[in-house]
């Protein structure tokens, strides 16, 4: 049996949509708060790898997904290079601001791949025990998102001070995002030759520019990293995931070498099949909230979403990740139907 997000990818025929959920590890598993509650720290919990190995399969335990996802975060990359990163209880992520480029010079790449060491040994051991149907995404955050992070401090804001800082000083800006570039780069090439076999690039926060920084900002730093990643590893396939980029989803698919598009869910189905679908793998589009609602709207939304895209090539997943007060049993019958889909 082969893998069929793999052969979803390659745009090769599949018995049925292959699925897997953003944040399919996470809150709203009772398993996931009861080992989440043995570490105060959620990058320490990230950075073990035995706990990291165990909330990467619990929601395949309950789901059989067709792949499973690293069980990490995107912020890793600042801690990695440097920035004090904490995230606290009831408030997410919270960073020492990078303001200037006295902040940048103290970002260093020299010792950052060593301080990602434990998440190269969960990912080895991971590898090791997914079955032969069952495929391993690594992922990072794209470099905007990522720089969103650490120049804003938080999450929750409009980003006024990262655009102030890329439309007004943008030289010193492309400076930043050739660091995350780079690393973000050596990063996913290591993910993959330690046994991941799908990456995923997160720019949640795509949405905030207008067309010519879109361009620069957006597809440029995807580009490249995806550039780096397959001159190592050329038959890796990547998804991007540039949420809420609206019609710039079309110029991302044409211009980053992406093998999959993920898009959030106020793309209309139809649209994305018309316009992404003869160049990239859709992937998507379930609204968060309405698997958080459930029920019949829930179901019909599945409906409609299987029916239109699963003609071409197309991989089940939401518009965003599982919201933490989602029932379970929402995501089982969401898989429920997934797996019962057949056209006929
Ligand atoms: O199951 C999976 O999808 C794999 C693990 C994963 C996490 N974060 C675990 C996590 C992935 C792929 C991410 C990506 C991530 N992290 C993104 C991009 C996707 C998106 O949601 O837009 C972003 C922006 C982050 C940064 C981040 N991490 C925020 C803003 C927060 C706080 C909000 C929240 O949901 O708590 C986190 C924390 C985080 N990352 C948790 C998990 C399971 C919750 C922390 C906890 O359990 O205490």
């Amino acid at each position: 049996m082969t893998k069929r997000i793999l052969q979803a990818l390659k745009r090769e025929a599949v018995d049925r949509p292959p699925f897997w959920l953003m944040r399919q590890a996470g809150r709203y598993l009772p398993e996931y708060r009861e080992i989440r509650a043995t570490a105060e720290n959620f990058l320490d919990f990230c950075y073990t790898p035995e706990k990291a190995l165990e909330v990467t399969l619990q929601p395949l335990r309950r789901y059989q997904m067709d792949a499973a996802i690293l069980f990490s975060d995107i912020l890793v990359i600042p801690d990695a290079l440097g920035q004090s990163v904490a995230f606290r209880q009831g408030e997410g992520p919270v960073l020492e601001a990078i303001t200037d480029d006295v902040g940048l010079d103290r970002l260093s790449l020299e010792t950052f791949e060593a301080a990602l060491e434990p998440v190269f040994e969960a990912i080895r051991r991971i590898s090791a025990v997914l079955d032969d149907e069952t495929a391993l995404i690594g992922f990072a955050g794209a470099p905007w998102t990522v720089a969103l992070y650490m120049i804003e401090g938080r999450g929750g804001t409009e980003g006024t001070n990262i655009r102030t800082w890329a439309a007004t000083r943008a030289e010193s800006f492309q400076r930043l995002m050739d660091i995350l570039v780079e690393a973000t780069t050596r990063y996913l090439v290591r993910q993959v030759s330690e046994g991941a076999e799908v990456l995923q690039l997160f720019d949640s926060w795509a949405g905030l520019l207008p067309e010519d920084q879109f361009q620069r900002w957006i597809i440029e730093p995807n580009r490249r990293i995806v550039e780096g990643v397959k001159a190592i590893h050329p038959d890796v396939p990547i998804i991007g995931f540039p949420r809420n980029a609206g019609v710039m989803y079309r110029a991302f698919a044409d211009q980053t070498g992406v093998d999959g598009i993920g898009i959030d869910h106020t793309v209309p189905v139809s649209w994305a099949a018309k316009e992404l679908q003869p160049i990239c793998t859709v992937q998507g589009n379930l609204d968060n909230h309405l698997l958080l609602a459930g029920g019949e709207a829930m179901e019909r939304a599945v409906q409609n979403i299987l029916e239109v895209l699963s003609d071409g090539p197309f991989i089940f997943n939401l518009g965003h990740g599982v919201l933490p007060p989602t029932s379970p049993d929402h995501v089982g019958r969401v898989a429920e139907m997934i797996r019962n889909w057949n056209q006929s």
